[in-house]
């Protein structure tokens, strides 16, 4: 095939490999039998069943043909998961082929950035679009809480150093580093105070110290509303909460404290998006433990690298089923879903920035 299909070529390959694969999964009936057909439009396909047909237009049909059109589709295009079936009404009186499985994609597949000179790049991208890939970014004004998950060596600081790089000239910055690693020695670099443990003090001490800051952040939270409560167009400054490894708060901390804890960061997350106090917070994963079931519905930007499998993605992603994303190999790799009114629901394959500093790689 040519290196520009046309909207009928692809649609004949489709069918072509949904005839061949979908075989058992619709009782033997294909498109030669005129059981279904396949239309291409701007954004996706649609799969356009016609009823009665012998087999059950369901969840099982969608993922199946998800997982033959989307291998059949690399890398040309990348289609996007969705957690359920995605009927869509048709415009025609005819009964019999009034509606259709609607499959989202994007073209071409997630690609890579790499950034030879990061402070270079920081300095000549000093916008609230935050690049993600060379094929997306994240707009930091329509988004509020962020959250890192992977499991141990999987990249999350390495990633955390990224943003703070990038979210640096556009908003003001709050650290908190429980392992007094990767982050504490940005911060000192960049000379922004942080939060970190001390050898004198105990565990709930350190945590206490971060209740003190959060409530901190919480009161200006209370001063913005009042400000946008008589003038809801004012403009803040961006502050941005930073916490690396929020799972280490969690254990071992007197349960008052913890609870305090849970307390601030749920009504931050909450009251934020207004006032624009954003999260960042990164852990090896975001289970009930290690923050508030309503801070983790808060999120909208959620990352989670190394391992993809029902196990590591139940925490950011409970209705995903991950079978049939292509996860690219390599370092820092996962998936990534951004929730606004800007990105249409979608979870794509991720492979986080490379880049490299005057100093060498972090
Ligand atoms: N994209 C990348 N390119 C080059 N090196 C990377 C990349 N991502 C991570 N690394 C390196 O891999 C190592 C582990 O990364 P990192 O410390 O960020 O992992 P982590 O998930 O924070 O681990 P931990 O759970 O131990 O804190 C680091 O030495 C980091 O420099
Ligand atoms: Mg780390």
């Amino acid at each position: 095939m040519t290196e520009n299909m046309t909207k009928k070529e692809i649609e004949m390959y489709l069918l072509q490999n949904l005839n061949m694969a979908l075989g058992n999964q619709i009782q033997g009936e294909t498109s030669y039998t005129n059981s279904f057909s396949v239309v291409v439009q701007g954004d996706g396909f649609l799969f356009l069943p016609r009823l009665p047909s012998g087999y059950v237009i369901d969840n099982d049909l969608y993922q199946k043909i998800f997982l033959i059109a989307n291998a059949a589709l690399y890398p040309r295009y990348t289609l996007l998961k969705q957690n359920s079936a995605y009927f869509v009404p048709l415009d025609t009186t005819d009964i019999h082929t009034q509606r259709g499985l609607f499959f989202p994609w994007q073209v071409g597949i997630s690609k890579r950035l790499i950034i030879p000179n990061l402070e270079a790049f920081v300095k000549n991208n000093q916008s609230t679009d935050i690049k993600i890939m060379e094929n997306l970014a994240i707009n930091y004004e329509k988004v509020t809480s962020i959250a890192i998950a992977g499991n141990s060596g999987s990249g999350k600081s390495y990633a955390l150093t990224y943003f703070l790089s990038c979210l640096k000239p556009i908003s003001d910055l709050i650290i908190i580093d429980p392992k007094f690693d990767t982050p504490s020695r940005w911060a000192r670099k960049n000379g922004i105070a942080v939060i970190h443990p001390n050898s004198n003090r105990s565990k709930s001490d350190f945590v206490a110290e971060i209740n003190e800051s959060l409530s901190q952040s919480l009161n200006l939270i209370y001063k913005r509303q009042g400000i946008l409560y008589d003038n809801p167009h004012h403009q803040f400054s961006h502050l941005t909460i930073v916490i690396d490894e929020v799972l280490a708060l969690s254990e071992g901390t007197n349960q008052a404290i913890k609870e305090s804890f849970f307390s601030l960061i749920a009504q931050i997350a909450l009251l934020g998006r207004a006032t624009k106090v954003h999260l960042l917070l990164v852990s090896q994963r975001f289970d009930h433990q290690t923050i508030p079931i309503s801070v983790r519905e808060q999120l909208n930007v959620l990352i989670q690298i190394g391992n993809i499998n029902h196990k590591t993605v139940q925490f950011l992603f409970p209705d995903l089923n991950p079978e049939g994303i292509v996860i690219p190999i390599g370092q820092d790799t996962g998936l990534i879903q951004i929730i606004d009114n800007e990105h249409p629901y979608q979870v794509l394959p991720l492979l986080c920035p490379t880049y490299y500093t005057q100093r060498g790689i972090l």
